[in-house]
């Protein structure tokens, strides 16, 4: 089994990985192969709502220039995906609505 996780912090080793590891070491005990993927430092365009991933139907962002192909290659071979993210109400917002865009409902693949 793996369960991978991404951080969508902009800090890397913050609260939010904290947590994500938190979750994450009772699992690896278990025996479940774990990985934590920290976001920050990453740069994640939004959805551009192209529609190319329904087109093509390959699992796939068409933009294949940050690591969000990466990241859904990571998603397709777990098992259990955790999805972290501070709740910053000002510019950071910007950041954690890309990360919501691209990992959470605009991912269609
Ligand atoms: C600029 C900024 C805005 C924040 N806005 C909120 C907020 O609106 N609501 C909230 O509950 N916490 C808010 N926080 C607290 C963060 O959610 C909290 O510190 C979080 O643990 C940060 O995660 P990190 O350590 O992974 O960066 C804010 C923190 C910062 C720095």
């Amino acid at each position: 089994m793996k369960a991978v996780a991404f951080c969508g912090s902009a800090r890397k080793n913050g609260n939010t990985a904290l947590l994500l590891k938190t979750v994450l070491e009772p699992l690896t005990a278990m025996g479940v192969d774990t990985e934590m993927v920290e976001l920050a430092g990453t740069d994640i365009s939004g959805c551009k709502a192209c529609m190319g991933c329904f087109k093509e139907k390959n699992q796939r962002c068409v933009f294949d220039n940050d690591v969000v192909n990466e990241c859904i290659e990571k998603m397709v071979a777990a098992d259990v995906i955790l999805l972290g993210s501070p709740n910053l109400l000002c510019r950071y917002f910007i950041r954690n609505e890309g990360f919501g865009r691209s990992f959470g409902y605009g991912w269609q693949g």
